[in-house]
């Protein structure tokens, strides 16, 4: 076990690499992964290499979305694009899930997140201070959309004017699954901040409320409240404990609830994992500095509403249930199971979790069932560049205790700073994307790295263990929800926030995807290609 800051010594050699992903990949073809590099070392000098999959790409700072030989993209969705009637698509699009309609794969109801706004873009510099009919457009950005998509001689392409496209947003009513009130309330107004998620497997898509106080602030520990930094609270008095929470949505009505069971925090990703019995485990992180890793495992089939929490010590490798009836220390503090919840980053702490890196996505790898965790960068740690740990349950996934160390870590010698996203594809590979925030792209901790990029990291072949940069994002931009379709032929991609550092209509820091003077918008490509096929296809 290593502890958080311990880990940041040593970087996997490729070797390393091989042993430490677990993977059976190369016996597969009669070679185990050491003696593979082993005989690569031993090959004369004037024996042809073997082939290279691609040349990475080198990194820029260039407004355009960037792609290495062999792949290119077409647009599926864009900001404000409208779906139907009185309905469009919503702003900062990040995490994607897609639902198949009974008996097409080529057919489906696509879940797109959509994180937060840029109040300048939104109102092209519009007037200050910010108006009602400002709050109420700014309300109607978040959430998500559900968008019936086909596969079209175009690719994946909204349906125009089907019924089946849905919006959830800032004042969306979602009932608590809880039977306590939360703050004196059984529903909540709206869900926002709605960053990373996951899916069940009974057809729901998780969706989680992040970074909720720049919408409604937060409550300090005296009772008052800090104001956020949209202003959202000088219109309507909604309580901070009603955000920060896992929101389970059905996409096919559009109609959900609230996961009190799970906790409130700035929950980055929610990853579902099913046991034998139908019970389900579902890992997530809260994206903060210095703040923690959980795990949840439900009490029931098909049932996230009641269950055990647990937040990790990444020192001794152990969960520790924040169960308030069986913690003393909880006791003491807390009046009952929902404070808890509503607090939990508190109770984390005073139940000994390990302070974090900014936990953000958790993915499980489909064929080794190792647990990775991005943990994107921590600057009141002097950490810049992040890294990503694999945690091994120790027993099946509810085990109480748990080996972690470290997978990946961000820096010049890996070519990549601050990881988000993991998506494994169907063969396997290892994808993630990075997330250098717009205003530190270019400076000069950030300076190596260029504007953020899409990865892959191969598990075989030559070029085991390196990290190929795959796309480059345009200015400002971060890559968010990869997302394999067609069996590893396409990948879903939000382009998230283009331009979002613009101080002026005549400054503007992008104008993708238009280009010429046009306003950045956000949205979501498809990207495909031969080398696509060659890397991820099955
Ligand atoms: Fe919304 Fe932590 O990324
Ligand atoms: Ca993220
Ligand atoms: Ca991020």
């Amino acid at each position: 076990m290593l502890p958080s800051d311990a880990a940041a010594t040593s970087q996997l050699s490729r070797r390393r690499f091989l042993e430490f992903l677990g993977r059976g990949t190369l016996a597969a073809v009669g070679l185990s992964a050491l003696p593979l590099l082993e005989a690569c070392q031993r090959v004369p000098l004037a024996a042809p290499k073997p082939p290279r999959l691609f040349d990475p790409l080198a990194p820029a700072i260039e407004d355009r979305l960037r792609l290495v030989e062999g792949l290119n993209y077409r647009e599926v969705l864009r900001w404000e694009q409208p779906l139907r009637e009185g309905l469009q698509v919503g702003m900062h699009n990040d995490y994607l899930a897609f639902f198949p309609l009974p008996g097409t794969a080529d057919e489906g109801l696509l879940w797109v997140n959509h994180e937060y706004i840029t109040p300048a873009l939104l109102h092209r510099f519009g007037p200050a201070p910010k108006t009602r009919a400002q709050f109420d457009r700014e309300r109607s950005e978040v959430g998500g959309s559900v968008v019936h998509v086909r596969k079209t001689a175009q690719g994946w392409q909204p349906v125009p004017g089907s019924e089946r496209h849905q919006r959830v947003t800032a004042t969306t009513p979602l009932p608590f699954a809880w039977d306590v009130p939360i703050v004196g309330a059984r529903q909540a107004i709206g869900t926002l901040g709605n960053c990373a998620g996951g899916v069940t497997p009974w057809g729901t898509v998780l969706t989680c409320e992040e970074n909720y106080d720049l919408f409604w602030g937060e409550r300090q520990s005296d009772g008052s409240r800090r104001s956020s930094l949209y202003g959202w609270e000088n219109f309507e008095n909604l309580p901070p404990e009603h955000y920060g929470w896992v929101v389970e949505i059905d996409p096919a009505t559009a109609q959900g609830k609230k996961l009190v069971a799970l906790g409130r925090c700035a929950h980055e990703c929610a990853t579902v994992h099913p046991l034998p019995d139908g019970r389900c485990v579902v890992y997530t992180g809260d994206d903060k500095e210095n703040e923690f890793i959980y795990k949840f495992v439900s009490d029931q089939p098909n049932d996230l509403s009641r269950g055990t929490l647990y937040v990790a010590n990444t020192e001794t490798g152990t969960w520790l249930p924040l169960v308030w009836a069986d913690q003393p220390d909880l006791k003491a503090r807390f009046k009952d199971q929902t404070e808890v919840l509503i607090n939990l980053r508190e109770a984390g702490r005073i139940l000994g979790a390990t302070p974090q890196h900014r936990p953000e996505d958790i993915e499980i790898d489909p064929r080794t069932g190792h647990v990775f965790v991005s943990c994107t960068m921590n600057k009141s740690k002097a950490d810049y560049t992040g890294h990503i740990l694999r945690i091994d349950e120790l027993g099946d996934y509810t085990s109480p205790s748990f080996r972690v160390e470290r997978f990946l870590s961000g820096g010049p010698d890996t070519g990549f700073a601050c990881p988000d996203n993991i998506a494994f594809d169907p063969r396997g590979g290892f994808w993630f994307t990075s997330d250098i925030a717009g205003y530190d792209i270019g400076t000069a901790n950030f300076a190596p790295f260029g504007n953020n990029g899409l990865f892959y990291v191969p598990t075989e072949g030559p070029q085991a263990g390196e990290v190929l940069q795959v796309a480059s994002a345009p200015n400002d931009a971060e890559f968010t929800g990869p997302l394999f379709l067609d069996g590893g032929r396409t990948l879903l991609l939000s382009v998230q926030h283009p331009g979002e550092e613009s101080k002026a209509p005549e400054a503007l820091t992008s104008h993708w995807p238009d280009g010429g003077t046009s306003y950045p918008r956000s949205c979501v490509v498809a990207i495909s290609g031969p080398l696509l096929d060659t890397l991820a296809a099955v």
